[in-house]
């Protein structure tokens, strides 16, 4: 049963994606997963500059798979843990060039399009995405040696959804896809009032 209704003009790609937390822990093949990231690394950014990183482990390599479980808070290490890949998107603060360095006023808000475009590619291979800022983003910072200047923005994590039974029944009844605010609320036209 689902609680998401959007106009039949939205494309079903983006209608369709949702967030689920039941995962079923297979493998998720390394050529489906650059296809996933080559989509991601298809956003517009500023400049061209793509600050976005995508650093990545899967499931089946148990000792970096721990390693970026363990900075997520427990909740979400609790079913992240069945997640066939697990990501974290960092993107780099400035600009870079042989004049020197600038603040990026949009590194976030590019890589936050690229998130974008990771999630509904990887819907459009009949996986899920799960994007997490549960995180304990010093404890990331020092496991994944992420270094200055580089921000980590968010986990997801990435796999084949799964029937919800696994799940503790508070989650259970949360695996469906969520309502939004109309689109009165969210678009004005005209000054912010
Ligand atoms: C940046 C970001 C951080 C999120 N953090 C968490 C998280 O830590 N744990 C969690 O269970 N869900 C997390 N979510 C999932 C959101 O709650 C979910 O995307 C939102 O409720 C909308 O649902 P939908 O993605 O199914 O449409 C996060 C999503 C995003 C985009």
């Amino acid at each position: 049963m689902t609680t998401r209704t959007a106009d039949p003009r939205v494309v079903p790609l983006i209608a369709g994606r949702w967030s689920p937390r039941a995962f079923d822990g297979s493998d998720l093949p390394q050529a489906d997963l650059d296809v996933i990231f080559q989509a991601a690394g298809l956003a517009p950014s500023a400049f061209n500059y793509q600050p976005w990183r995508f650093l990545y482990a899967h499931r089946a390599d148990a000792a970096l798979f721990a390693k970026f479980l363990a900075p997520l808070v427990e909740f979400n290490q609790s079913w992240a843990n069945s997640a066939s890949v697990l990501v974290y998107v960092v993107s780099e603060e400035a600009m870079v060039s042989d004049k020197g360095a600038n603040p990026n006023h949009s590194h976030s808000f590019d890589a936050g399009a690229a998130w974008a475009m990771l999630a509904l590619q990887a819907s459009a291979l009949g996986y899920h995405s799960h994007g997490m800022t549960g995180v304990d983003f010093e404890a990331a910072r020092a496991a994944l040696e992420v270094p200055a200047g580089f921000r980590i923005e968010a986990a997801i994590a990435l796999g084949t959804m799964t029937t919800p039974e696994g799940l503790p029944e508070y989650l259970r009844e949360r695996e469906v896809p969520s309502a939004r605010k109309p689109v009165g609320e969210i678009a004005i036209a005209g000054t912010f009032r």
